[in-house]
């Protein structure tokens, strides 16, 4: 199958282009300021999915059979440094790719968020209503509504939650993060009552593909790891994994602690139902998928150091992480 990955320079759609190669398919990698540089992948271009008429010319040029639309500011922050950005790549852009992809007969697989959702109850079903709290959830709330309405029957929406994982830059991750700052001697303080159920990058990427092969699979699907907890839990969990002193890293406040925490989604827990159960790729516990975690780099002599234990870096996938 010929596909095309937009967000192709980023976290999620570079490992969607590495899973589509796995699975022996032809990737055009598009990345946005920058061209994605991905092993194995030919055809690869930065590309302003912005510009509507070459966002045409490119897709009618390349009749692909999917697209994996990552792309996207993926975070409040952004979008509210830039909210006209924001509205026209988040809402606009997915609304461009629905209406061309019905047009080429092509599945359209588009990355959505938990963050539609006001996080009161948790345990959110794909029918629930959204009701985002911040401007980046707008933006892809309205991004969904679009794209089903043009592609109910060929395009899927992938709601998804916090991705963690080893990326590139080794400043993607949610570990990587963590431990950025633990580098820089800063203790983390993290919600001991935000509810968040964090996805492995390299699961989600299959999924995608999965989604792309299974023509029978359209509409509005929930996919995370199977595991719910509070971010606090998320990250003693990682620093004990690492063998790292959790009490000197982390402190555990509460919602109540912190005036803007009101603004935040609390429980942004997913069902997975009924996407798990139809695809061969399977939820993965956060045992899992800590598992598949590795000491980010320019971090290994202060780990090292932390620890005592030695950092070995090994090739996987081809990929020096
Ligand atoms: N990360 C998470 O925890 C998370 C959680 C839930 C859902 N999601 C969703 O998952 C998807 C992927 O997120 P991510 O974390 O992989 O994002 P990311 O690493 O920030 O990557 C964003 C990508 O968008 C590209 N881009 C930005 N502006 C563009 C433009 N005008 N034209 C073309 N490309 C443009 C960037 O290209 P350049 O960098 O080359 O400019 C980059 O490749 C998003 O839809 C996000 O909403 C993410």
């Amino acid at each position: 199958m010929k596909l095309v990955v937009t967000g192709a320079s980023g976290f999620l759609g570079r490992e969607v282009c590495l899973a589509a190669l796995r699975r022996g398919h032809e990737v055009l990698a598009l990345g946005g300021s920058r061209a994605p540089t991905i092993p194995g992948v030919a055809q690869a271009r930065a590309f302003d999915l912005c510009s509507e008429a070459a966002l045409e010319a490119l897709l009618l040029e390349e009749f692909p059979q999917a697209v994996v639309h990552c792309a996207a500011l993926p975070t409040s922050e952004t979008c509210l440094a830039d909210p006209a950005r924001a509205k026209a790549l988040n809402s606009e852009v997915p609304k461009k790719l629905a209406q061309l992809c019905f047009h080429l007969g092509a599945k359209l697989v588009h990355l959505s968020t938990d963050t539609v959702f006001d996080g009161v109850v948790g345990n959110y079903q794909p029918t629930d209503q959204p009701s985002p709290l911040n401007l980046y959830g707008e933006t892809k709330a309205a991004a969904e509504v679009e794209v089903l309405r043009y592609g109910r029957e060929h395009a899927s929406v992938l709601r998804t939650s916090p991705i963690i994982g080893n990326s590139v830059g080794g400043d993607r991750g949610l570990h990587e993060r963590l431990f950025a700052s633990w580098k820089e001697g800063k203790p983390t303080a993290l919600f001991t009552d935000e509810i968040r159920q964090p996805v492995e990058v390299s699961n989600l990427a299959d999924v995608t593909i999965e989604l792309c092969e299974r023509s029978n699979l359209s509409g509005l699907y929930h996919w995370a790891g199977t595991d719910a907890m509070s971010r606090h839990e998320i990250g003693v969990r990682i620093a004990r994994h690492f063998g790292l002193n959790t009490d000197a890293l982390l402190r555990p406040i509460s919602r109540a602690e912190v005036a803007s925490a009101a603004a935040r989604p609390r429980d942004l827990s997913l069902r997975l139902h009924p996407l798990a159960g139809k695809l061969r790729t399977q939820a993965q516990s956060f045992e899992d998928q800590l598992a598949q975690l590795r000491v980010p780099r320019g971090c290994e002599d202060w780990y090292e150091k932390e620890t005592g234990r030695k950092v070995v870096r090994r090739l996987e996938k081809g990929i020096d992480y």
